[in-house]
């Protein structure tokens, strides 16, 4: 089928069966009109998800959890909404390709060029100038075939070479320099990277973004130079190895996150895919996300240094603070992963990496050695810390554990179960990937989102709308509507999957549209809940726009303007009050 268009995906999607790719996955029992499963989405003992053949959707009425096939495929398999496309077609038989065209093309000259730049880097590590390069990567047990994998490559010891090559390439000094290739001093233009192996680090989607280059002869200089933040790199948004990581994290069952990137493409080469490296040490709550979206246990194997450790409480506390489940392994005789498999082999690696423990036991046993139990402020101290870590338990992991210090210390156990704060009822949606809804954009509308479902629900709808109230005062309500008026005008009688599907490419819009499907009924409608629905919408505009114009008021210097607005301002509070009389 080619290039995926809007169209080919909504003919993918109404050719699918969402029973049929469903059932792939996990087991579907028929009950009525609908199939139930057990939902793979939270900790789910019962059926509670329901997918329902006559309207393409799936939902859980526990976590909420809903979509259409698409959807399900790209939570099941934790891949991008284009990836699932291609993976249901390929499933119905049918050939689609997904490539460049369909990159979001915002940045499809940054990343050309940055694809150009690595083909020439891959170029010259084969060439005979890359002999001594490869010697290096060769000891430190780097094949071919991971050179390959990695599309690891060599920039020459030359000042300026790679600019020359994209220079030839048609490409102005203005990108290079964006994308953090070159440098410029005064007319002089240089390579930002010489005499390194160049090691490419990619988005999530695996487009390569930037370089971590490392020296590979001589001592004097940086070990790593690595690119400045770009428009494409955004160091805090990227964890090393992650795209291909995960397609690897659900037949292991686990993350495996190490610090440096030898150490990513070193357990690679031993076998261990389902591996990402941190690059530096702190997490940012964009990287926690991405972690937490994996939806399996993370093992947090740090350097065997001090920064690693204190690395490993804290990154392990800010997952933990975010409900993921965390293992810690400490290595011992090498400073880190990959120094420890050159030392002692795969097989002893194999070995420790088999028995990580919980972050909870790697924490209390910190905690031990930090305080000097036989005073009576250390044990106060100590237990203090105890509680806290008890705190983001399950009750029956308190009680064990509660127990357990109870009795290690020779203290009575309520003192520590009588400071523990009750479990909040075991909140399923807390243990979900939260939805990525940026604060500024107000998407809980409550209001907004309930009459942007009935919108979505038929034309009908829409009419009276238009009618009625006309327009939404939140900019993502009038993103979606906009969206919503050319599903209708191009298909019709669109499906609540078929416009799942349409909003399946859109970044900041396809969560939203699923949380109002999936909270809300479709057996719940009425024209007399949608007449409420709008009166209260148009009160609610009303209000939204006296406040931005009294801001306009006090923010306008100009005493005529200034009028203009106040005389506005009486005549919409006028039409307010009026609706409400009628
Ligand atoms: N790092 C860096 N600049 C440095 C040193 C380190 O950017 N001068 C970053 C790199 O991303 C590196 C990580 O910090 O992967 C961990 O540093 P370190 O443990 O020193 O490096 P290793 O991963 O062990 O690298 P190698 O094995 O190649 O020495
Ligand atoms: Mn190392």
């Amino acid at each position: 089928m080619g290039v995926l268009s809007e169209e080919n995906i909504i003919a993918i999607r109404q050719k699918a069966d969402i029973v049929d790719i469903v059932s792939d996955y996990i087991k579907l029992t028929p009950k009525g009109k609908n199939y139930f499963a057990v939902c793979p989405f939270h900790d789910d003992h019962n059926p509670s998800m329901v997918v329902s053949k006559e309207k393409q959707i799936f939902n859980c009425f526990t976590c909420h959890t809903g979509g259409n096939v698409f959807t399900f495929v790209m939570k099941y398999e934790n891949v991008s909404f284009l990836e699932a496309v291609k993976i249901v077609a390929n499933k119905l038989g049918m050939s689609v390709n997904i490539h460049t065209d369909n990159k979001p093309s915002r940045y499809k000259k940054e990343y050309d060029v940055m694809d150009l730049s690595n083909k020439y880097f891959s170029n010259i590590i084969n060439t005979a100038y890359g002999k001594d390069a490869k010697e290096y990567l060769h000891k430190r047990g780097i094949t071919d075939a991971i050179i390959k994998d990695f599309k690891i490559g060599l920039a020459t010891d030359s000042k300026d070479d790679l600019y020359k090559f994209l220079t030839k390439h048609k490409y102005e000094n203005d990108i290079l320099v964006n994308v953090g290739l070159v440098n410029k001093s005064g007319i002089d233009m240089y390579d930002v990277f010489t005499n390194r192996i160049m090691i490419p680090i990619c988005n999530a989607d695996g487009q390569i973004v930037g370089y971590t280059g490392r020296i590979y002869h001589g001592e004097d200089q940086a070990k790593y130079v690595n690119t400045k933040d770009t428009k494409i790199y955004i160091k805090g948004e990227i964890l090393f190895n992650y795209h291909n990581a995960k397609n690897y994290v659900r037949e292991e069952g686990k993350l495996i996150v190490v610090e440096g990137n030898m150490d990513a493409i070193k357990m690679y080469a031993s076998g261990y895919k389902n591996v990402v490296a941190l690059m530096g040490t702190a997490l940012t709550k964009f990287q926690v996300d991405l972690l937490k979206k994996v939806r399996l246990p993370i093992v947090l194997m740090l350097d065997n240094d001090d920064a690693g450790l204190m690395a490993t409480t804290k990154v392990g506390k800010s997952l933990k603070d975010n409900n993921i489940d965390v293992e810690v392994v400490r290595l011992d005789g090498a400073k880190d992963p990959d120094e420890f498999i050159e030392k002692y082999g795969k097989l002893k690696f194999d070995k420790v990496i088999k028995f990580p423990v919980k972050y909870i036991d790697f924490m209390l046993n910190e905690l031990k050695k930090e305080h000097d139990v036989t005073s009576t402020e250390g044990m106060v101290s100590y237990i203090k810390g105890v509680i806290e870590l008890l705190n983001k338990e399950d009750d029956l992991t308190k009680e064990v554990i509660a127990s357990k210090v109870a009795k290690e210390n020779n203290i009575d156990i309520d003192v520590i179960l009588s400071k523990l704060s009750p479990n909040k009822k075991e909140d399923v949606k807390n243990k979900l990937p939260v939805q990525k809804v940026k604060s500024k954009n107000n998407f809980n509308n409550e209001l907004c989102n309930r009459v942007l479902y009935y919108l979505m629900l038929d034309q009908k709808y829409i009419n009276i709308f238009a009618d009625e109230v006309g327009f939404f005062t939140e900019k993502y309500a009038r993103d979606i509507f906009n969206e919503i008026k050319f599903i209708y005008k191009n298909s019709k009688e669109p499906s609540l999957a078929d416009i799942i599907a349409y909003f399946g490419t859109s970044l900041d819009l396809s969560d939203i549209v699923l949380t109002i499907i999936n909270n809300n009924d479709e057996t719940k409608v009425s024209y007399e809940d949608f007449n409420e629905l709008l009166k209260a919408l148009k009160k609610y505009n009303t209000n939204q726009e006296i406040k931005e114009i009294k801001k306009k008021i006090k923010e306008e210097n100009n005493i005529e303007k200034k009028l203009d607005l106040i005389e506005k301002l009486a005549k919409i509070k006028k039409g307010c009050v009026d609706d409400d009389r009628d």
